[in-house]
């Protein structure tokens, strides 16, 4: 039997003899944390470091360069941050401005009302939220998708009104014809002249067809202005004013959500656009959930549009969730990689001509669907972290996705 006092030299030296056996590969202590453990990361076994993913160093707009265009939402607080805007820039090669270029921060209300009777038919426009912007673009060979220019929502009423203001009487069909046809002018021409080819599509309507309760024809009347100022046919007229000022540079696009549901009503609401040449293709938004399947949800509808003579362009992609089970950004990234996998197939098989798939947002924290956490990164530890829905954009071939 052993003492105490003669048992810790022999401890010692079996020590000494472990770890002069350690091969070059094997953790030395050195490696350990120098800083204080606390018990229970002394007591978890080492978790195995996940093998770096194959696309780990690739990037969104490299992966999809020859298919599509890589678009991210941003907002002008995004604009203004280097590392957002680092990331942007290395991983995007599109832009849509969030909020900025929509009627209700281009249009200038006390200009309206001071210039009158001369702005009665010539609303005063301001373009300052959007020039850092469109410079940025300029500047990194971006583009920019342009939106947009005629929507029921985020169009004040004041902009509707014979005075311009709030509660004003609404404007007759013929001074709202005028004005939306020099809103359209105004801001394409600003756009085409500082910034030429920058905007390579416009929304130049935005959510006209309303299924549920619109018209007899699926068109949008609640809480629409257009409709209860021009009538039905404001949107033959926003798409006959963007092709009379476009510079042919830009494709004009009609934008919508919830497509998979309401393909056919589109397209029926659009054939007199279609028939006079005024519009070019058709934006879905895509804002979808992980329970929904991705290729009855885009690949369905984008093949759709495209056998009626369409461009598509996926316009504001997110996959959100409601619940935090476990798992679910391993579901998520599934629902991305299928999203990704059936557009790009379909694209290089020709069933579907779509050339931008554009992510609403560049990080959770900052998307309009607060708590569903529906984008590709995150903010963790105070930085920018790709998500797995990143790797799943990405089509990274550890995950698996059912195919059908
Ligand atoms: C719609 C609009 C977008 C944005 C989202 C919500 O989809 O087209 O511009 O406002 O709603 O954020």
């Amino acid at each position: 039997m052993f003492s105490k006092t003669r048992l810790i030299p022999v401890l010692c030296l079996c020590i000494c003899i472990l770890l002069a056996g350690c091969t070059k590969d094997e953790k030395k202590p050195t490696e350990q944390p120098t800083e204080p453990v606390t018990p229970t990361e002394v007591l978890s076994p080492t978790p195995t470091p996940e093998p770096e993913s194959v696309v780990e160093h690739m990037t969104l707009k490299d992966r999809y360069k020859d298919v599509f265009k890589i678009g991210v939402a941003v907002s002008n607080t995004t604009m203004h941050n280097k590392e957002y805007m680092d990331v942007v820039k290395e991983q995007f090669n599109s832009f849509t401005f969030e909020n900025e270029m929509k009627p209700d921060s281009l249009l200038n209300r006390t200009a309206c009302q001071k210039g009158l009777p001369d702005t009665d038919t010539e609303p005063v426009l301001q373009f300052i939220g959007i020039q850092n912007g469109l410079t940025i673009a300029k500047q990194n060979g971006m583009g920019v998708r342009g939106h947009t220019l005629c929507w029921y929502s985020q169009t004040p009423r004041w902009f509707f009104t014979k005075d311009y203001t709030d509660s004003g009487e609404l404007c007759d069909r013929e001074t709202m014809l005028k004005r939306l046809e020099s809103y359209i002018k105004q801001v394409m021409e600003f756009c085409q002249t500082e910034y030429p080819g920058v905007i390579y599509a416009w929304d130049v309507v935005n959510e006209a067809v309303d299924i549920g309760s619109g018209d007899s024809d699926g068109i949008r009347k609640e809480k629409n202005n257009w409709y209860a100022t021009i009538g039905p046919d404001f949107i033959d007229y926003a798409f006959a004013f963007a092709r009379k000022y476009s510079d042919g540079t830009a494709k004009l696009y009609y934008n919508d959500y919830n497509c998979y549901d309401k393909m056919a009503s589109i397209v029926r609401v659009l054939k007199s656009v279609q028939e006079a040449g005024n519009i070019d293709g058709i934006g879905m938004q895509c804002h979808l959930g992980t329970m929904d399947s991705m290729r009855d949800r885009a690949y369905k509808a984008a093949k759709y549009f495209t056998s009626n003579g369409y461009c598509v362009q996926i316009t504001e992609l997110d996959i959100g969730s409601k619940t935090r089970a476990e798992g679910i950004e391993k579901l998520q990234a599934i629902r991305y990689k299928e999203l990704f996998y059936y557009v790009e197939q379909g694209v290089k098989a020709g069933e579907i001509n779509l050339d931008s798939i554009t992510v609403w947002g560049l990080y959770d924290e900052a998307s309009w669907r607060t708590g569903e956490n529906p984008l590709l990164y995150k903010r963790s530890v105070g930085k920018l972290t790709k998500k797995p829905a990143w790797y799943g954009a990405m089509q990274d071939p550890a995950i698996e996705i059912p195919l059908n």
